[in-house]
């Protein structure tokens, strides 16, 4: 078998075999077939896509490139929940200690924060002493001890991806679905959990900008896990504008421990009932309306925030911080955004208001940089919310006062204001079973 015919197939659109994706895949990780070969076949599947069995092969070859996480040590039923990304979006924190309560078992692999987007682990660890890189022993240990363990992605999980992201980014064929299913679903598939329920999100702070790109992509995304014998639904929501009201590492864990102590209801609430009820039909095979009721009843009943606490103990995290989240170490400067205008806040784009989170140290620019916890902003206003010059419409706050203005320029150009009322985009657009 020849590289050079694969990737002449597939630039005259045929399918190819599972033999040639697997020799493709192996040979790749395996240093014999060169960078400029394999751009050479990304970019002909990015422009003559892939079947549905082509997808689920790479995907599965993919997958088994490294490490596939051995999970059969758990006893119950292993969930898992993947975010495409957004700001705002610290839905993990709240919908697995949600599940947990229940009875599912979460061994979840997260990743950190990249461009405007935030990561989990990183908001993890913004709680004094929290552990996220437990050895494979104590990970299932924890696991089996207290229902749920959250961890950040080990080196060897999906090696075949790394190598095809980087080169997908320097070579503009990143935005493929095939290639973006595979990519994910690689990783969920080698981190070895039996349900899972992807939130793919849609919008301008999101990869799919609209909410049929996303619905494709979630397609994508089942049909992949499905064939790989896993349970899974995608649950398609709104990343237009951000989720939630703070964005940055420590408030978003101080929001996750309000919701999760006293239930109130937001637009976050709404997002996590959802994918927290979903995941509830996927482990126990019950109805919607039986799911939605124990996971709202774990919610206001205390259960889920006594296994947040037991999730940040068992990880060495300092839960007092929790308990009274005034504790946590605050930034040195804070500054009040104050509307521009009277009117009807029409837009509030998720991308700028996470770059401007980013600016103020709450993200990294590149991998290597280090993190500013207390960093991020609290929005007063959303989309939709009406405003009168001069009404404070959030707070920045960061370490460095240098950052305020040029972050407050950037946080700003995300507004958009109107005379007319807005209304939001559907929060939640549809689920894919
Ligand atoms: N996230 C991934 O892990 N891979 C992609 O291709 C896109 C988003």
């Amino acid at each position: 078998m020849r590289i050079y015919d694969i990737i002449s197939k597939k630039r005259d659109g045929f399918e190819l075999t599972d033999e040639e994706i697997s020799f493709f895949i192996k040979n790749y990780v395996n240093g014999e077939i060169a960078d400029y070969q394999a751009a050479a076949l990304l970019m002909a599947i990015y422009l003559k896509g892939m079947s549905d069995k082509e997808t689920v092969t790479l995907t599965l070859e993919m997958a088994k490139s490294g490490d596939m996480l051995d999970l059969s040590g758990i006893d119950g039923v292993k969930v898992d929940k993947h975010s495409t990304g957004g700001v705002g979006d610290k839905t993990t924190l709240i919908v697995a200690p949600v599940v947990a309560a229940i009875g599912c078992k979460v061994a979840k692999m997260s990743g950190r924060g990249l461009g405007h987007t935030g990561g989990t682990v990183d908001k993890l660890e913004a709680i004094k002493g929290f552990n996220t890189a437990l050895s494979p022993e104590n990970f299932i240990d924890t696991v089996n001890r207290t229902g749920i363990c959250v961890v950040g992605q080990t080196g060897n999980l999906a090696p075949a991806d790394k190598k095809l992201y980087a080169l997908r980014d320097a070579t503009a064929t990143v935005g493929s679905i095939p290639l973006i299913a595979s990519s994910i679903m690689s990783k969920k598939l080698a981190a070895g959990s039996d349900c899972i329920v992807l939130d793919v999100k849609y919008g301008s702070g999101a990869f799919m900008k609209t909410p049929e790109d996303a619905l494709l992509l979630a397609e994508k995304m089942v049909t992949i896990g499905k064939g790989a014998g896993k349970r899974v639904r995608a649950v398609i929501t709104d990343m237009d504008t951000p989720l939630g009201k703070n964005i940055g590492n420590t408030l978003e864990v101080i929001e996750a421990a309000e919701i999760l102590r006293s239930g109130t209801d937001s637009d976050l609430t709404q997002v996590c009932i959802a994918l927290a009820t979903n995941i509830t039909v996927l482990a126990f095979g019950i109805d919607y309306i039986e799911a939605e009721s124990r996971v709202r009843a774990a919610l206001t009943n205390g259960e889920a925030y006594k296994k947040f606490l037991e999730m940040v103990k068992a990880q060495g995290g300092d839960a007092s911080l929790i308990e009274n989240t005034d504790n946590f170490a605050k930034a040195k400067h804070r500054k009040e955004v104050l509307s521009p205008a009277d009117g009807y806040i029409a837009a509030t784009d998720a991308e700028k208001i996470g770059s401007a989170s980013v600016v103020l140290g709450a993200g990294r620019v590149t991998k290597d940089d280090g993190i500013d916890y207390t960093a991020g902003i609290i929005l007063h206003k959303k989309t939709g919310d009406i405003v009168k010059k001069g009404d404070v419409i959030a707070e920045l706050f960061t370490n460095d006062e240098a950052k305020l203005a040029s972050a407050e320029e950037m946080f700003i150009s995300g507004f958009v204001f109107s005379e007319k009322e807005t209304e939001r985009k559907p929060l939640i657009y549809r689920v894919v079973e």
